[in-house]
């Protein structure tokens, strides 16, 4: 597959890489499209993104970002015969075992851009993200898509009932999805952009810039970009 300008990428031309590599992210390419543009173009990146299944999200980064490294994990075995190819490195586990996502990330990380588009469960969300975001190189992107499963109290039973995608059903997980965890987290990181601003903080919380670790934070219908920044520790 070739795409002319890498530097140029637009949601047109991401639907039709999404498309021919199998991957549902065709709803998310304006978003992507977006909110990719500081890494379009650019080579020798590290993408890691949780949830492979047949390994179609991981063979369109590899279009897209021509000479980066792939990284994958996922719950289900069987996603590991999707692929064979150097610039892949993909392991299999759960994403709520932090300790070896801790390894992962401390073995091939830092990376780039990360992607949590695994259970979908609240706190795989955010203990993914507490845990990965230290192996997140300054400027990196951090994206969870399908937030839209934080609304569904019932998604354990829910996922369960699933046929496609595959593998959802594998997740040991019994507690239901809460809503108010997620916005829980959300507040956090925009506290973490927004109070620096006053020196002494609010109610004792943080108050140097230093502390400040994320750029910004954009929302779309479904999908959230968490951009770490660019001058973080200088
Ligand atoms: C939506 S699919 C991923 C699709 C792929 N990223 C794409 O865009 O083509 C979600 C994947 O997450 C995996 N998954 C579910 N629970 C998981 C968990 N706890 N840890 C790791 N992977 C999990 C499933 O097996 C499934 O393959």
């Amino acid at each position: 597959m070739s795409i002319e300008n890498l530097n140029k990428i637009n949601a047109k031309q991401l639907i039709s890489v999404y498309t021919s590599c199998g991957t549902d992210k065709v709803k998310f390419a304006e978003s992507y499209a977006k909110e990719f543009l500081p890494f379009f173009g650019k080579e020798n990146l590290k993408i890691f993104e949780i949830g492979i299944r047949d390994g179609s999200s991981h063979r369109a980064w590899s279009h897209i970002f021509t000479n980066s490294k792939i990284y994958g994990i996922d719950i289900d075995e069987r996603s590991l015969n999707q692929l064979g190819c150097e610039n892949f490195k993909f392991e299999i586990f759960d994403q709520g075992d932090i300790n070896k996502l801790q390894n992962f990330a401390e073995n091939y990380g830092p990376f780039d851009i990360i992607i949590d588009d695994g259970s979908h469960f609240v706190e795989h969300m955010t203990t993914s993200f507490e845990c990965l975001i230290d192996y997140l190189n300054p400027g990196g992107i951090y994206v969870i898509e399908d937030i839209g499963c934080t609304y569904l109290n019932d998604y354990h039973n829910d996922a369960k009932n699933m046929s496609f995608p595959w593998g959802q059903n594998l997740n040991k997980m019994e507690s239901g999805n809460k809503r108010q965890d997620f916005i829980d987290f959300t507040e956090k990181i925009l506290e973490n952009i927004h109070i620096s601003e006053w020196p002494k903080g609010r109610e004792g919380k943080l108050t140097e810039k230093s502390d400040q670790v994320y750029e910004k934070i954009s929302q779309y219908k479904n999908i959230i970009f968490v951009h770490k920044r660019k001058d973080i520790g200088e």
